[in-house]
């Protein structure tokens, strides 16, 4: 099958945040996976050292925490002080104990010892508005005041100034404690919003859009929250795991386009109510969940509640998922003039491109290097591609491209194109370059590790033989590799 591409022109800026992960307290995630305090790798504060050496590579620009579902049941003032002082309770979101031995400020250092920021959640589920405002206090106060001097008698000084905050997570679920309607959440969210920015005018907010484009509330729902919120939030976030239960593996590669349909409809959504405002401001998005997730479920797997840790959810990926992952990272690069931020979901042990055993060492998993080499390699501008692939039809889609493409210019004027071959033929591919260039290779994923090759090149055009069925990286270079 033979496929051509030329750049089209440049579309965004990538924001740096597109290359975001995600830590709940869920499963192993926390306990047992970034934090085992007595593992031979522990740090002084308990902190895996194995983990953060996986962690480090991955460039990550943000952690959302603490969750996800345990976000709206978790009470953050359990979680700070003597560790010897704070309460175990049941965690209704995952069945679980939660030991409150990690907790805000344990978490924030975390993250600065990893030169890594946070996305802090607030609780809008058993929380309310003037919890949340004392959490923001404790973290970014820098007066004396109530929760800024709790925060200084715990041996924290200086304000940790987190910028990306959430108002809540995926508050339509039914499955949410305390879920609310699109109205009763449209509220709360915007009375938070507007005391967490009065207390802190630097911060950026993101609301809850719906918890996934099937619900029945997706479109409505971000309507009622952008009609009551748009002055005070920034941005609001879509959330999509996808899965191949019904062993349908076209449709399964062809299901990040629907990622793009979402991110499409609600950016018009978006558009509708600013110019119903008549507003100057653009509402962005923060597609803070995203992966494939279904291996677990499908396997039956139940273990007991009421555990510390619970091992929930551990999702061992195989050599088709890191496909999906890598065509919804181009469906997000594509749409890089609105997606701002992304989390892949999650980051440890639970839905993750890192695994742990208790005592024992860590390890990738196969959806580890699409994100890495994006990470590493898709920073700069987005481009836009013209293409000519063949194209397919699947269970719920006509016209897939067996090929599926996203490029980035990087600041050292390389080209850099994330492929994915959905054929089971392999693809030859033509690429029109606009200047000559030093150098071109293609690095491909091969199970756990990635193959790279130098391709064939001509002035203003490159060569190269994508497999069936996988992910590459084609990267053009202005000097020697
Ligand atoms: O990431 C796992 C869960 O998926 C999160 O807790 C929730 O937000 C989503 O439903």
């Amino acid at each position: 099958m033979r496929a051509r591409l030329r750049i089209n022109g440049s579309l965004a800026p990538v924001d740096d945040r597109l290359y975001s992960s995600f830590i709940e307290h869920m499963g192993r995630a926390v306990y047992t996976g970034i934090y085992e305090p007595g593992h031979p790798t522990a740090d002084a504060e308990g902190f895996r050292g194995d983990v953060a050496d996986l962690i480090r590579p991955l460039r990550l620009s943000h952690i959302r925490y603490p969750g996800g579902n345990f976000l709206s049941g978790y009470q953050w003032k359990d979680g700070i002080g003597p560790k010897e002082r704070r309460p175990v309770r049941p965690d209704l979101a995952w069945f679980a104990l939660e030991p409150n031995q990690v907790g805000t400020d344990e978490f924030l250092q975390w993250c600065e010892r990893l030169e890594i920021q946070p996305m802090l959640g607030v609780n809008l589920g058993t929380g309310t508005p003037r919890e949340a405002v004392e959490l923001l206090e404790y973290v970014n106060g820098s007066h004396s005041s109530y929760w800024a001097d709790r925060r200084r008698e715990n041996g924290r000084e200086a304000p940790y100034g987190v910028k990306l905050w959430c108002l809540g997570n995926e508050m339509d679920g039914p499955w949410q404690i305390c879920a609310k309607t699109a109205e009763e959440y449209a509220r709360t969210a915007c009375e938070t919003a507007k005391m967490m920015k009065w207390l802190d005018p630097s911060i950026e907010l993101v609301a809850c859009g719906s918890s996934f484009r099937a619900m029945p509330s997706f479109g409505s729902w971000e309507k009622t929250v952008l009609e009551h919120c748009y002055p005070y939030i920034d941005y609001i976030s879509l959330h999509q795991y996808y899965t191949n239960e019904e062993d349908d593996l076209p449709s399964f590669l062809a299901k990040p386009l629907e990622m793009e349909d979402s991110i499409r409809e609600i950016s018009a959504i978006c558009d509708q109510e600013k110019a119903a405002r008549g507003s100057s401001r653009d509402i962005h998005l923060s597609f803070d969940e995203w992966n494939v997730w279904y291996h677990y479920q499908k396997a039956g797997i139940f273990p007991p509640k009421w555990t510390v840790p619970r091992p929930i959810e551990e999702e061992n990926y195989d050599d088709v998922d890191p496909l999906v992952t890598g065509a919804m990272m181009n469906a997000l690069l594509r749409h890089a003039d609105r997606v701002k931020i992304a989390c892949l979901a999650q980051l440890v042990n639970v839905i993750a491109p890192i695994m742990t055993e208790p005592g024992g060492p860590a390890r990738i998993q196969t959806i580890y290097y699409p994100f890495l080499l994006a990470s590493r390699f898709g920073r700069g501008t987005a481009l836009t591609l013209e293409s000519e692939v063949p194209h397919y039809d699947c269970a719920f889609r006509s016209n897939v491209p067996y090929l599926d493409c996203a490029a980035v210019e990087g600041r050292d004027g390389s080209m850099n194109f994330f492929l994915v071959n959905r054929s089971e033929e392999p693809v030859e591919l033509s690429l029109e370059l606009p200047r000559s260039y030093a150098a071109a290779e293609l690095s491909t994923l091969r199970g756990l590790r990635i193959v790279s090759e130098p391709c064939a090149l001509r002035p203003g055009q490159s060569e190269s033989l994508l497999p069936p069925r996988s992910w590459s990286m084609l990267r053009v270079v202005p000097q020697p590799l």
